[in-house]
């Protein structure tokens, strides 16, 4: 029987105070939860051929282990590291050992934001980098990497 094609893989993380989105600043955050733009991640990623895993978490090495378990069988990532953008070398060094496209993500404009958001420890490492959109940014990361993992 001729097989599917086997479907990408696209881990998509999200970091801590995440899990609160939709009651979290919205004015900032927007109205969304998580729960909603998880699922309108899986929707998008089956019209582009993606199998989507979301992950959220509060805790830096629980961020750290999933990245590691990403070696291998993930072809791309998008990351909203969320605060851990501006501390987390823990993060970076994981990400550092992948050798798949990093979409780094993020709700807000870092960069209109206070001076110590303007850093991320992952921007050299990203292949892309979205800010400002919203959830619609997720979306984004998304298709880019549709683009990026056709050639
Ligand atoms: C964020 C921006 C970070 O500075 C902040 O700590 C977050 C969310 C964003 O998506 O805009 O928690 O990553």
């Amino acid at each position: 029987m001729p097989g599917k094609m086997p479907q990408k893989k696209i881990l998509v993380l999200h970091g801590p105070n995440l899990n609160m989105l939709g009651k979290r600043e919205p004015h900032i955050y927007g109205h969304e939860s998580l729960a909603e733009i998880n699922t309108g991640l899986q929707a998008r990623g089956d019209q582009l051929g993606f199998e989507v895993e979301t992950f959220q978490s509060n805790h830096e090495g629980a961020m750290v282990d999933k990245i590691q378990q990403a070696m291998g069988s993930c072809h791309g990532m998008i990351i909203n590291p969320a605060a851990f953008t501006h501390t987390s070398v823990a993060i970076r060094d994981a990400l550092a050992m992948l050798d798949i496209p990093v979409i780094e993500v993020h709700l807000s404009n870092i960069h209109k934001r206070e001076p110590f958001r303007h850093q991320s420890m992952i921007a050299d490492i990203a292949a892309a980098r979205i800010a400002g959109f919203g959830s619609h940014g997720y979306m984004l990361g998304l298709e880019g990497l549709a683009k990026m993992l056709s050639k």
